[in-house]
């Protein structure tokens, strides 16, 4: 019983050293701004978890240096607002600033208390972060790619980590970016600076990939269904607004499958499947982005509602030729960024695929129906234009070697191989997450969807 009432007393004497913190919550963050009121201080903080920012109600004196851009860290009680548009306020009891930000020295670019353009938070991509409209996409970003991935994991795909440094130009078009050691290196291993053979990737050539295809095909071989979404790299020398240097790219490969029609009902459902996921969860973020630009938010949902119509090249060609206005294809297999719009808009403003490109154009990996076509497609969306662009693959050994130049034939090799041994149909495509992003948030510069953009001369 003695021993009992002294436990008691101890027991007691902690749950009363417990009280006080009942209810204690800590917040960190940046001020966004400050006001001050009779008696008390008034301040939003952010924490980029999240676009809405949390009141702090500070009573008495507050600390100096609490000002628009601050770091701090601060405790207190959370308590019903009085204020409409705010479920809480934190009542501050402890306030603690890791470091301010000077703003009269005109050195720092950004207004914390005000939204900055997402053209100003371009010419500052260190500290574009920090900034509301951006940090909206950044999370959407993040939103996007778990959304492919889940969808790709429920649809039996194994993702597959392809390489960044290899020795094939999987598109053909020369765009690529060299691998080759730096000259230290070369003077301490070679014990020169480099001749032409040292200035390859340990003597062979290797690029910075441009596309994740040709391991998917041979990863394919073996699993069926597999995707990856990582970097590629294009040395275009481009300074448009839907071209980067280095961009992602989600990128399918299907075993088994040979005909045009299935990929383009696995990409049409696919780009459904995720946009109406993106829309039911997208929330605060994708309304701020959709109101600095109304159009989109009836462009991404049009898309849930129709099929996505499907014409050949020619199709295009002609419509095309009719409208006139200088739209005619003069190029002929290739389509200009307007051509692309103006056939985007003669659908309803509504995804379009195109399909069967003259081969002589095309990568040597399309197959080629009779009529000297590719069996392959790109399918154009308002605001970007081409969004995904796939094919059949040429499963006919005889008929790949034909297409490859004798060094080409070398070198790829193994990718021949795969059609030697137990080959199968196979087909896929290539989707620009920056171009998506574009696409679902109305953003119309690519270099504002990726944290830190590459492109010519930046
Ligand atoms: O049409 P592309 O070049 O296709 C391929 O690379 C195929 N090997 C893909 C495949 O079948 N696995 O590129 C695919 C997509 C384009 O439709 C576009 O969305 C995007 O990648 N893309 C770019 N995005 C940003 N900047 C660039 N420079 C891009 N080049 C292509
Ligand atoms: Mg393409």
């Amino acid at each position: 019983n003695y021993l009992f009432r002294i436990g008691l007393v101890i027991l007691t004497f902690f749950l009363g050293a417990l009280v006080p913190n009942i209810g204690l919550f800590i917040s960190l963050g940046w001020v966004k701004s400050v006001r001050k009121q009779k008696g008390c201080t008034f301040f939003d903080l952010v924490d980029g978890s999240c676009p809405s920012h949390l009141q702090v109600i500070i009573t008495g004196t507050h600390p100096t240096e609490l000002k628009p851009g601050c770091s701090l860290t601060v405790s207190g009680s959370l308590e019903k607002s009085s204020h409409p548009k705010q479920e809480v306020d934190l009542h501050a009891k402890e306030c603690r600033i890791f470091a301010s930000c000077p703003l009269s020295d005109g050195q720092y670019p950004f207004q914390p208390q005000k939204q900055t353009s997402l053209e100003v938070a371009r010419e500052h991509l260190h500290l574009r972060p920090r900034t509301s409209l951006f940090a909206s996409i950044l999370r959407m970003r993040h939103m996007v790619t778990n959304a492919f991935h889940q969808w790709l994991h429920d649809h039996s795909f194994i993702g597959i980590h392809a390489p960044v440094i290899t020795s094939n130009d999987c598109e053909g078009a020369g765009e690529t970016f060299l691998v080759r050691p730096s000259s230290d290196f070369l003077v301490q291993e070679m014990g020169n600076e480099g001749s032409e053979q040292d200035m390859a990737y340990f003597g062979h050539k290797s690029y910075l990939t441009v596309s994740s295809q040709l391991h998917l095909e041979a990863a394919a071989c073996g699993l069926s269904r597999v995707y990856s979404l990582g970097p590629a790299f294009r040395a275009e020398n481009s300074q448009s607004t839907r071209h980067l240097s280095e961009f992602w790219m989600l990128e399918l490969e299907l075993g088994f499958l040979d005909e045009l029609n299935s990929l383009l009902d696995l990409c049409e459902n696919l780009l459904k499947d995720v946009t109406k996921s993106i829309l039911e969860s997208g929330g605060d973020d994708l309304n701020i982005l959709w109101t600095e630009n109304l159009e989109t938010e009836g462009h991404v949902k049009a898309l849930l509602e129709r099929s996505f119509q499907r014409m050949t090249f020619k199709e295009a060609v002609e419509i095309l030729k009719n409208k006139g206005r200088g739209l005619e294809v003069m190029q002929p297999g290739t389509l200009r960024r307007v051509q692309e719009m103006e056939l985007v808009s003669h659908c309803g403003n509504q995804p379009v695929f195109i399909t069967n490109w003259p081969a002589d154009n095309k990568p040597f990996y399309m197959k080629w129906n009779h009529e000297k076509e590719a069996e392959c497609f790109d399918l154009l969306t308002p605001i970007v234009g081409e969004l995904v662009g796939g094919s059949l693959r040429e499963d006919d050994p005889q008929a790949l070697e034909l297409r490859l130049s004798q060094t080409e034939k070398e070198r790829l090799k193994w990718y021949v191989d795969l059609r030697r041994f137990g080959g199968l149909p196979m087909a896929g495509f290539g989707l620009g997450l920056e171009r998506y992003l574009m696409f679902l948030l109305g953003v119309k510069n690519i270099k504002d969807t990726i944290p830190f953009p590459r492109w010519p001369h930046h």
